[in-house]
């Protein structure tokens, strides 16, 4: 998804935005380019693909100046070109944007007609030209801005400059982020704070129908109309070094190993595994209200989704309440009925996804409460929901999401918890029961991550493997769809997760003796079932790896390649079972010398349909 960033201030500002655009280039992109003020005149440099180009291309042809805005673009409108990339320049202004203007056509043939000249297949270019119009006629950016936002549709977070107004920076939003970083006589805008976190940690979120101008005098926010908008600063305590690499080869493997920290940070505050408490402050039911409810829907999108999935079974077993899962993007379309005593649970790293969010207005227009599991502080969907569950994950830079998802199902297995001990389903000693797992599982983790050699070398077996079968059953089949997908984002193996039990009715014509298939296999209520379909599986050949119970000697003698997980209880064993599932899709990605934490065609946060 498209990063945007933006400077006014004293200090030169291409190092400090090209700095911003590397720390975005987790979000996916496929082209960079930044717009500088130089007194009179506005230089934009950009390229087609990665940050180096650009920069590349900066030290050829030098640009300097205190105000400028920059851009990392993910292509939705034209193809990855130089250009398509942003900045878009239309006569004395020029835009980066990131969103869809879904009018663009209409804007765009009415300016064709007035002899405007277009040079780029995009979306944006719009926004550009529409601003040129107003302030060629005398509006200020700001003035030009107000106007141009009452005509597009869509959705955008967009930053404009002019060289009319040097040092001055405008942006607005619409259904896409935006945040203000407050430094001294220095302000910030950007899409992720992320981009400017080395330099300040005070910042302002701006919300849909807002708009922002800075100068290096002050920052005022105003509503589309030009109201003031009152809003107080808050500090954020991710330390730039949280956002870095930290000795790891690959953000994506320093997530997975941070993964028994995230748990304790989501578990902080909110257990008391001796009384058998369970806090959730956050959460905006009422006793009478929890008591009360019919049905609680969960909407996410990705492996979101598949711990949402895994969440179904968590609130129905725990607390005895129907569960419908749906993809955002399905749910949204498919008018779904939503009667009184429906909860609605979006599930999303970002707090951004366009589909989870609409999915959730949706519920919520219905008539449904809404509550959010989110790891993004004041992101969208958080500050949507009537309540907001937080996974305190820290950041996720990997495209491919490890250390949220096992917080999402931290925070639904605690969820499931608080919703069965307020309908009186669990006592507070089996709640017990079920802390305690779970505050082991920070251990039991760091305890296997300690194998990931053995994993390493299960990938070596299967490095050329053009196809990949995951098998789980009941609770752990959401944790075989999740397995092939991070196979599938990250080494572009083909990967599929099947229900073990559905095997027969289509999958096993695959098996062959090429075919890698990873049963999990670990101690539970369906073990045995599962033991059969891996035998079904061996006895046509495939290539079995097994996901088992540590001193599980009969798996031993049936498969070569069983990897050993700790044992617990039924709802922390997906936690568990998932972690393999990310070494092993990590370390053929590895081998396959694929781009690990920038997927190719993937972005990190979807903020469009
Ligand atoms: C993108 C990412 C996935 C993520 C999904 C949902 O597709 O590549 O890793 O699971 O969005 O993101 P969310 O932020 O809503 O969890």
């Amino acid at each position: 998804m498209c990063g945007i960033v933006g400077y006014t201030g004293r200090n030169s500002c291409v190092e400090i935005l090209v700095d911003g655009l590397r720390r975005l280039e987790y979000r996916g992109y496929d082209s960079a380019g930044v717009a500088i003020q130089t007194g009179d005149d506005i230089v934009v440099r950009k390229a087609r693909g990665k940050i180096v180009r650009l920069t590349d291309l900066i030290a050829k042809e030098p640009v300097s100046g205190t105000c400028g805005v920059g851009h990392t673009r993910w292509a939705t409108h034209g193809r990855p070109s130089d250009e398509n990339a942003h900045p878009h320049r239309a006569g004395r202004v020029a835009v980066i944007h990131n969103g869809i203007i879904e009018n663009h056509r209409t804007l765009k043939e009415r300016m064709l007609a007035r002899g405007r000249a277009f040079c780029s297949e995009t979306d944006t270019e719009v926004i550009a030209h529409l601003l040129d119009e107003y302030v060629s006629a005398g509006l200020t950016l700001e003035e030009a801005v107000r106007k141009a936002v009452a005509e597009l549709r869509g959705s955008y977070a967009f930053l404009a400059v002019t060289d009319r107004e040097p040092g001055t920076l405008v942006g607005a939003r619409m259904n896409c982020p935006m945040v203000v970083g407050l430094g001294e006589g220095e302000f910030f805008l950007a899409s992720d704070l992320t981009a400017f976190l080395s330099h300040t940690r005070d910042v302002l979120f701006l919300d849909d129908g807002e708009m922002v101008v800075a100068t290096p005098a002050g920052v005022r926010i105003t509503d589309f109309a030009g109201k003031a908008r009152e809003r107080s600063p808050q500090r954020i305590d991710w330390s730039p070094a949280m956002a870095e690499k930290g000795g790891y080869r690959h953000f994506m493997l320093k997530e997975i190993h941070e993964q028994p920290r995230a748990i304790l940070d989501t578990l902080a505050g909110r257990m008391r595994p001796e009384s058998g408490e369970v806090f959730f402050e956050t959460l905006p039911l009422s006793l009478e209200q929890i008591t009360s409810l019919k049905k609680v829907t969960l909407v996410a999108c990705g492996t979101s989704w598949h711990a949402a999935l895994v969440g179904k079974f968590m609130i129905e077993g725990l607390a005895r309440i129907p569960v419908e899962v749906d993809l955002g993007s399905e749910y949204r379309y498919r008018d779904p009925v939503v009667e009184e005593g429906t909860l609605c649970v979006a599930i999303s790293q970002s707090g951004e996804t366009a589909d989870t969010l609409a999915g959730m207005r949706e519920a919520k227009a219905k008539g449904a409460i809404s509550v959010s599991i989110c790891n993004v502080v004041s992101s969208t969907i958080a500050r949507e929901s009537d309540g907001v569950v937080y996974t305190h994950a820290g950041p996720e830079i990997g495209v491919a999401s490890t250390k949220a998802f096992i917080t999402q199902l931290v925070a639904l297995y605690l969820m499931a918890l608080h919703l069965g001990r307020e309908r009186r389903i669990l006592t507070r000693r089996e709640i017990s029961l079920h802390l305690i797992d779970l505050s082991e599982l920070p251990r039991k983790i760091e305890e296997f991550l300690k194998r990931e050699p053995e994993v390493a070398s299960i990938a070596r077996i299967h490095k050329d493997a053009r196809d990949f079968l995951y098998l789980g059953r009941g609770i752990s089949y959401p944790i075989a769809l999740e397995g092939a997908l991070k196979l599938k984002e990250i080494s572009y193996i083909h990967a599929e997760g099947y229900p073990a039990g559905e095997m027969k009715h289509g999958p096993i014509a695959l098996i062959d003796e090429r075919m890698p298939v990873l049963v999990l296999c670990a101690k539970g209520e369906s073990y045995e079932k599962t033991l059969s379909n891996l035998e079904e599986a061996h006895a046509r050949g495939g290539q079995v790896i097994a996901v088992a119970t540590e001193g599980d000697t009969i798996l031993r003698e049936k498969v070569k390649d069983v990897i050993y997980i700790p044992s617990c209880g039924r709802y922390a064993r997906p936690i568990l079972e998932v972690v393999p599932m990310q070494l092993l899709a990590y370390h053929m990605a590895v081998l396959k010398g694929t781009d690990i934490d920038q997927p190719r065609n993937l972005a990190k946060s979807v903020t469009v349909e």
